[in-house]
């Protein structure tokens, strides 16, 4: 695989492309509708646009997703997609392929397959950006390297500095706890730990506790850098795990974004490969708020088990309270693992552990229109 033009797509490669396809999906129409001027597209480590078992690469995958958008005749603006590859004969046949698959594109899309380290014209980019004391346009980036080698704490957090900026990124966590121990990786380590974080990756004593740290402070250091360079805004942070059919992990998928309607798309996508057993699992040790459950596979099926489950988490955050629907939603999405549905609140209606304080309007459409409610 190194060194080939094509290779085998593996099925978690597959559910990683329906998961951004999801989104790119949900993401598009909001992105069409409410950017008239330009939205960018980077697809970092882009491949080679095919797979020898015939599935379609991540640049095929985010083109067609666009251009065949319902809401992709009616945008105005300019889309532009940017494909990096360092190998050239890859990139030559992704050129090629793209020529093959979107002879005919309109003129509002712009899209470039570019020889190179991504790292690289990242930076490039945004220099040139800084020069002229311009923003970047919204962009989705899309990091999706074989290993950890090429990722750059510093690069991806002056990345997410700029406005409306996303990142998707594979975080290849095995190669890290397999190789953290010998002394030689350590450099490529340092541009995503400090000293003392690689001390404590290898204390830890078992396997998955050494993963959860090397993700922790992964996103821990991407945050706080971020914060270090003057942002403020909250980044939100979700992580997907894929393991393996022997419950080994391969890889995580870490999503940032600052933007809650991006939080809540992606969230969603996730949701729904998530529904799929066995191979793809939220991470829900990173909520903080419940150590004790940590690990624990979630069946989406079972929409009345983790309903309820949520609705502890949110009994617990807001026993005692007065607020109002919109605040409990928000709250779902941004500081639980939990997607918000209505059936949640149904539930907590149903065993008086919530009651609305004002009553709904006879042709209420959003629980909006509920007002104000109590957890009692
Ligand atoms: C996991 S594959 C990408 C698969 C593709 N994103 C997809 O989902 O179909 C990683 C690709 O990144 C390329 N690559 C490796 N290092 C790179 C770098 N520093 N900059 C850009 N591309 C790189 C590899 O040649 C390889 O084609």
């Amino acid at each position: 695989m190194a060194e080939s033009i094509l290779w085998e797509a593996d099925p978690h490669t597959i559910a990683k492309h329906r998961i951004l396809q999801a989104y790119l999906e949900a993401w598009a129409p909001i992105l069409l509708q409410s950017h008239m001027g330009r939205i960018v597209y980077i697809d970092g480590f882009a491949g080679s646009g095919e797979y020898t078992n015939g599935y379609e690469g991540s640049p095929i995958i985010a083109l067609k997703t666009i251009v065949n958008h319902a809401f992709f005749p009616k945008f105005t603006g300019d889309i532009t997609m940017l494909f990096i590859e360092i190998k050239p004969e890859r990139a030559e046949h992704l050129e090629a392929l793209i020529k093959t698959k979107f002879s005919n594109l309109p003129n509002k899309i712009h899209w470039e397959v570019k020889t190179g380290d991504f790292g690289t014209n990242l930076k490039t980019s945004l220099d040139g950006l800084h020069k002229e004391k311009k923003r970047l346009a919204p962009t989705f980036c899309f990091v999706d390297p074989f290993g950890w080698k090429d990722i750059d704490v510093d690069l991806l957090s002056e990345f997410m500095l700029e406005n409306k900026a996303e990142l998707f990124i594979t975080f290849m966590v095995g190669f890290i706890d397999r190789f953290s121990g010998d002394e030689r990786n350590h450099k490529s380590m340092s541009k995503i730990y400090g000293k003392e974080q690689i001390d404590e990756i290898n204390k830890q004593k078992t396997q998955e506790q050494k993963e959860e740290t090397t993700l922790k402070l992964f996103i821990k250091n991407i945050k706080d850098t971020i914060n270090k360079k003057g942002k403020t805004d909250r980044i939100y942070d979700l992580s997907f795990a894929a393991i393996s059919r022997n419950n080994r992990l391969i890889y995580y998928l870490v999503y940032l974004t600052s933007h809650l309607k991006g939080l809540k798309v992606m969230k969603e996508a996730m949701f729904a490969i998530g529904k799929d057993k066995g191979s793809f699992r939220f991470n829900d040790f990173l909520d903080d708020q419940d150590p004790g459950r940590q690990g624990t596979l979630m069946d989406y099926n079972d929409v009345n088990s983790w309903q309820n489950n949520a609705g502890e988490d949110l009994y617990k955050a807001f026993e005692g309270k007065k607020t109002t629907v919109n605040e409990v939603e928000n709250y779902t999405w941004t500081d639980t693992r939990w997607i918000f549905r209505k059936g949640i609140l149904q539930r907590l209606e149903k065993k008086n552990l919530i009651r609305y304080l004002s009553k709904r309007k006879k042709n209420a459409l959003t629980y909006d229109d509920y007002g104000n409610l109590e957890f009692v």
